[in-house]
């Protein structure tokens, strides 16, 4: 096909370089954002007389009804197109003749092409804040179910004290709302528009770059046209909140894992988001997990490949900058995916309580509040420290627990201990104990799902 630069060449482009160059079989995906920038472009065109009204108009026209055929299917992508901009021109002029071709007046695909990733990223990020919140009303959920269920906390995956499940589980809803905040920051610093930046100097025709942004409802416009054309902070901003999120998926993927294994047993996944295995008949395998987490990898890379595409670029356009989109849209559909079954998977999980309090009963996990005891009784906490490790040392020793070992034993060690220590170090006191602010306590627990109910609903 004659290219649209053909003027300039005596030759035409060599096929493999042609399809090497062309970008149209991924950016296709933006173009309800390319005709909606056009639209705006040529009313803003018609607008300052750059082109008359009335050709503004048959342009509008003409994008809305290819809008339609894209969206119908009548129109299919040309992919010997270079790119969307080209096929998008290419059916406008087709259409409606040569005042097809007035639509790319003060404008080039570079300002172009920065303007429809940005809207394009603008629409994926809202659905993308939706399926998180999703999935922070579905840890709530369960942390509402489990905000008394007893269950060992780990630190060095040994464990340490005892927790509730709901307030294990709520940790993740603050760090997702904190994923949400990011994006929702980056999508504000993008919401920024470059059209009008042009090629990369500007333009001599009287634009109003004001009034195209506003149609397109950015927040404002790129005031330094090589930074317009040239800036892709924003999509290594979102990758990096996406890679920030992945991050916590996996965490959360990772305990998931552990939780359903036999050596664990804390949660039973529901069937419909597990697998069995092609010979052994017994297993059933958290592959949903498995698959976030190893799909985190992926998108670490994606931030990584745009990161190194960008280091050596000098201003403004080059065409190492078409790179950007494989790597953000890979990001975007991978988390969209990892979220579409993620949320189920942890709404139908059940917690298996009795098998959590019987790994909370074991591990010494109450020989902190056994320590607080002496403290609060006047003994210095280093010493009170000293004498459990002694004590848990003896426990170990007799193959028994500090709740069974008999009062005299304690009293060997120290003369504070008396027969309440017994209540003092039962589970149930260990947790309810916990009062401080984002402790484990059902009180404080029903702080925190109390708080992030208020954020849900944008209470706060
Ligand atoms: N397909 C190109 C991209 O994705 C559009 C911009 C092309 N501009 C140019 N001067 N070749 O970056």
């Amino acid at each position: 096909m004659a290219k649209m630069w053909a003027g300039r060449f005596a030759k035409e482009l060599d096929k493999t370089a042609d399809d090497f160059n062309s970008s149209i079989h991924f950016d296709c995906k933006m173009f309800r954002q390319d005709i909606r920038g056009s639209m705006a472009h040529a009313a803003m065109l018609g607008a300052q007389k750059i082109i008359p009204p009335e050709d503004a108009d048959t342009i509008i026209e003409a994008l809305g009804s290819i809008l339609e055929d894209l969206e119908s299917g009548k129109l299919t992508f040309d992919y010997d197109c270079e790119d969307i901009h080209m096929f998008i021109e290419q059916v406008l002029t087709e259409r409606i003749g040569d005042v097809g071709k007035k639509l790319h007046t003060a404008r080039s695909r570079n300002d172009q092409v920065a303007l429809d990733i940005r809207m394009y990223l603008r629409d994926e990020t809202s659905d993308i804040i939706e399926a998180l919140k999703n999935l922070i009303a579905a840890i709530l959920d369960q942390a509402k179910t489990y905000k008394a269920t007893i269950m060992p906390g780990y630190t060095h995956l040994q464990r340490a004290q005892p927790i509730t499940f709901g307030h294990h589980l709520m940790a993740y809803a603050y760090m997702l709302r904190r994923d949400i905040a990011r994006i929702e920051d980056a999508r504000a610093r993008m919401n920024i528009s470059p059209i009008g930046s042009c090629a990369l100097a500007g333009t001599t025709y009287p634009t109003d770059r004001r009034m195209e942004a506003a149609k397109l409802d950015f927040d404002g416009i790129c005031l330094n046209s090589l930074d317009g054309v040239s800036d892709r902070d924003f999509c290594v901003e979102l990758m990096s909140a996406f890679s920030i999120l992945m991050m916590h998926l996996s965490r959360f993927s990772e305990e998931i894992i552990l939780w359903a294994s036999w050596e664990f047993k804390f949660i039973e996944l529901d069937d419909s988001y597990t697998t069995g295995s092609s010979i052994m008949p017994q297993k059933k395998n958290p592959d949903m997990a498995e698959l976030v987490r190893g799909k985190t990898g992926r998108v670490y890379g994606d931030l990584m490949a745009l990161l190194t595409t960008l280091k050596g670029l000098p201003l403004a356009y080059n065409k190492d900058m078409q790179e950007d989109k494989e790597a953000i849209f890979d990001s975007i559909e991978t988390v969209k995916m990892c979220l579409g079954v993620f949320t189920p998977m942890i709404a139908t999980m059940k917690a298996i309580p009795e098998n959590m309090y019987r790994a909370a009963q074991g591990g010494f996990i109450n020989a902190t509040d056994l320590a607080d005891y002496l403290t609060k009784k006047g003994m210095p906490f280093r010493a009170a420290y000293k004498i459990v490790g002694q004590i848990v040392a003896l426990c170990i020793e007799k193959r028994t627990v500090l709740d069974a070992l008999p009062l005299d034993e304690y009293r060997a060690y120290s003369e504070l201990f008396e027969e309440d220590l017994y209540n003092e170090i039962s589970l149930e006191t260990c947790v309810a104990k916990r009062i401080s602010e984002g402790g484990t306590s059902v009180e404080s627990v029903e702080t925190q799902i109390a708080d992030m109910t208020a954020y849900l609903k944008g209470n706060i």
